[in-house]
């Protein structure tokens, strides 16, 4: 016992694949790939798959496979043997074809001269989320021998396919001591030891023998080797140090005499299925304690103490998206219906933003449909962008630049014709609307031809900009006489600020 858990205590774990049947470069590589892998791995963190494996292969290095923690696929093998002797638990939290946890699929030569014949997972007596799926393999035996109702979680009913159709009567029987006549393969070694279908009705998970007395801790997966939570083969949940428990000690405990969070010295983070006092090298903290790959999207990655961690976003996350002129817009004149879609979500626009008529009107040559104006809505996003924002179309009936209402900082580092890095031309609206901008780092600003555009030649620019060189065109807009106070509204926020304070 001591022995399984000190084994258990230092395991090494790595990452397993995410391949299916894909066969990654020449069969030699294939292996040579998957040897790197396993290679003194006890806990994979997502899938096993031991693919394209040819007759004459050496697999011991799979023997020191303890857990695994998505699925195991074992398809398209010649070998003769697979010796996954260590194999306790397959926990299921990725299923290979939505449905299996264990899948053993098609595993002969095209003659059929060659194939996997044995599969002795004899310690695999836990199956936590999943079916079995075993087809198509001629020369594999005693897979019918197993009592597979011991090993998944039947009260899951999972989609289970057992389709045995090898020689049956070419292959080994049980070893006459096996319990009623289950096993893996040849020899006592082999027998299938049940810790579920044997329980006295008193356990509620697994036991290690009949009585009552000798039911396994509700933590325990697999088995165990005595009544408590110490004494599992593995863990349901999470392993911290020897015990199997239902959380890792939380990170902070409520304090009732200050009414505030303390950090608990024994808080550990949650690694795969265990406890651990720090994250793995190049794994990130998330907010709920636990050790991932990347920040999901709704948090971003920033170190804090020497920790690397996700922390929520303020808002949107932050996203830099490529504008007009860069990447896949380089030579692009205009936004239009059939590149607007890339600025979903975007925070930061790296390069300009140009909206020309063409964008609404359409072009048969380059095969561009009209943009709905329905669609400006994706600017929302917006708040920096790195070049210039030239405007000369616009809905008709919008009285402003709605879409741009959270823009806040312009920076001018590519100019329209080398000068401009705001142009508002030729459009009906009757303000700005850029409520959220603070600043115009360079280059100068031109509003022309806004026939129903009033007081932009009255609003702070200088305020905005950041170099004294900066100028403003601001002309051929709506005569200032016509222009009521009753329709026309602050440009952007600094005005507004200015006159809530
Ligand atoms: C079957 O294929 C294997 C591997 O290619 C080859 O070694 C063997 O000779 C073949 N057997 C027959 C009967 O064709
Ligand atoms: C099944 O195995 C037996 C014994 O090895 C052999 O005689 C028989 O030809 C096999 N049948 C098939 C269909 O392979
Ligand atoms: C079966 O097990 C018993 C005791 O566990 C042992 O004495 C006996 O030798 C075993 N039988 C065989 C055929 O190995
Ligand atoms: C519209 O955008 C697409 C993709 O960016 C581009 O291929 C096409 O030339 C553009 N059409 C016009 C008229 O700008
Ligand atoms: C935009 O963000 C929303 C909400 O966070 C998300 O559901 C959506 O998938 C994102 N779309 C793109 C294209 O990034
Ligand atoms: C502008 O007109 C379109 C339909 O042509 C309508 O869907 C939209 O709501 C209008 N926008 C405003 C601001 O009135």
């Amino acid at each position: 016992m001591l022995t399984v858990l000190l084994f258990l205590l230092s395991s090494t774990v790595c990452q397993g694949t995410n391949n299916k049947l894909t066969q990654l470069g020449h069969v030699e590589d294939h292996f040579t790939s998957l040897q790197r892998m396993y290679n003194n791995c006890e806990v994979v963190l997502s899938n096993l798959e031991i693919t394209y494996v040819e007759h004459n292969r050496d697999l011991t290095f799979l023997k020191t496979i303890q857990e695994v923690a998505g699925y195991v696929l074992i398809a398209l093998n010649m070998v003769d043997v697979i010796p996954l002797e260590n194999l306790q638990i397959i926990r299921g939290n990725v299923l290979y074809d939505n449905s299996f946890a264990l899948a053993v699929l098609s595993n002969y030569h095209m003659n059929k001269t060659q194939g996997l014949r044995e599969l002795p997972m004899k310690r695999l007596s836990e199956i936590l989320n999943g079916g079995v799926k075993i087809s198509n393999n001629p020369k594999l035996c005693n897979m019918d021998t197993v009592l597979w109702n011991d090993i998944i979680d039947t009260s899951r009913k999972p989609l289970t396919v057992l389709d045995f159709a090898s020689n049956l009567s070419s292959c080994p029987k049980c070893h006459p001591n096996c319990t009623e006549d289950h096993c893996w393969g040849a020899g006592e070694q082999n027998c299938q030891t049940l810790t579920k279908v044997i329980c006295a009705q008193q356990c509620s998970g697994r036991c290690r023998g009949k009585v009552p007395s000798d039911c396994c801790h509700n933590q325990c997966a697999a088995g165990c080797t005595g009544p408590r939570e110490s004494d599992c083969l593995a863990c349901r949940k999470f392993r911290d140090d020897a015990t199997c428990k239902d959380t890792c000690p939380p990170l902070v405990l409520y304090n009732p005499t200050t009414y505030q969070m303390d950090v608990n010295p024994e808080g550990k983070y949650s690694f795969g299925a265990t406890c651990v006092r720090e994250c793995p090298h190049n794994y990130v903290v998330t907010d709920h304690g636990s050790c991932v790959r990347s920040c999901n999207t709704d948090t971003y990655e920033v170190e804090e103490n020497g920790v690397r961690k996700c922390k929520k976003c303020d808002g949107l996350c932050s996203k830099v998206c490529n504008g007009i002129g860069i990447g896949e817009l380089k030579g692009i004149l205009s936004i239009n219906a059939t590149n607007i879609d890339s600025f979903k979500n975007c925070t930061k626009i790296n390069g300009d933003v140009s909206i020309l008529p063409v964008a609404f009107l359409g072009d048969a040559f380059t095969k561009t449909l009209p943009l709905d104006p329905k669609k400006l809505d994706v600017f929302r996003t917006v708040k920096e962008i790195s070049g210039f924002l030239l405007i000369q179309a616009w809905p008709d009936n919008a009285t402003d630049l709605y879409a741009f209402e959270n823009l806040e900082i312009i920076r001018g580092r590519t100019k329209q014709h080398g000068q401009y890095s705001l142009a508002v031309v030729n459009l009906k609206i009757q303000s700005l609307g850029l409520r959220s901008l603070k600043e115009i780092s360079d280059g100068d600003i031109a509003i022309m031809k806004n026939k129903n555009l009033c007081y932009a030649d009255t609003m702070n620019w200088r305020s905005l900009f950041a170099t004294q060189s900066q100028k403003t065109k601001i002309i051929q807009n709506r005569n200032k006489n016509d222009c009521s106070k009753s329709v026309c509204f602050p440009a952007f926020a600094k005005a507004h600020n200015e006159m809530e304070e």
